[in-house]
């Protein structure tokens, strides 16, 4: 059974639904979701056991919540090279931080993006039956994507 950490970070709550939804997928698909807020993973030896990893940003002045950026240099160190990766995020008008964190994941820590892309969602559709399966759809992908 895979087992997928999924990280975010939300300053309103938006994002932080979307990872509760993702979950709900990885578990639907029979894997093993553990949901944590980026404070609560202190260092590179919380990220360590897990078959796929996603990271969740809302956008903020077209960038990423800026606890991530500094969180993701505490995550370089973690040796997360060629797993499964995915990146989501909650935005209203411009919705860049899910591609940047994608960016980071995939180039800086040579992890393997999901065949989905970045999961990138208006605020207003995370509650409604397209968001949620969209949320779950992306949850169980990466279950798929880490061997089951
Ligand atoms: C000060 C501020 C700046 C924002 N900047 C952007 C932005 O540049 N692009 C965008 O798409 N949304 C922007 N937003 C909207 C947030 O991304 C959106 O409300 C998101 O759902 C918040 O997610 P969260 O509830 O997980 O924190 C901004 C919101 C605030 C309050």
């Amino acid at each position: 059974m895979s087992k997928v950490l999924i990280a975010f970070d939300s300053r309103t709550g938006h994002t932080e639904k979307m990872a509760n939804y993702l979950a709900e997928g990885v578990r639907l698909a029979g894997g093993q979701a553990v949901v944590k807020k980026i404070a609560e993973l202190k260092s590179e030896d919380d990220l360590q056991g897990f078959d796929a990893y996603a990271f969740g940003s809302p956008t903020y002045h077209r960038d990423m919540i800026g606890t991530m950026k500094t969180w993701l240099f505490m995550v370089q160190r973690a040796g997360l090279a060629g797993k499964p990766a995915g990146a989501f995020g909650s935005y209203t008008h411009s919705g860049d931080a899910p591609g940047l964190v994608a960016d980071t994941m995939e180039y800086v820590f040579k992890m393997t993006m999901t065949s989905l892309g970045s999961l990138n969602m208006l605020e207003d559709q995370i509650d409604t039956p397209d968001g949620i399966k969209a949320c779950q759809d992306y949850g169980k992908n990466l279950v798929q994507e880490a061997g089951g």
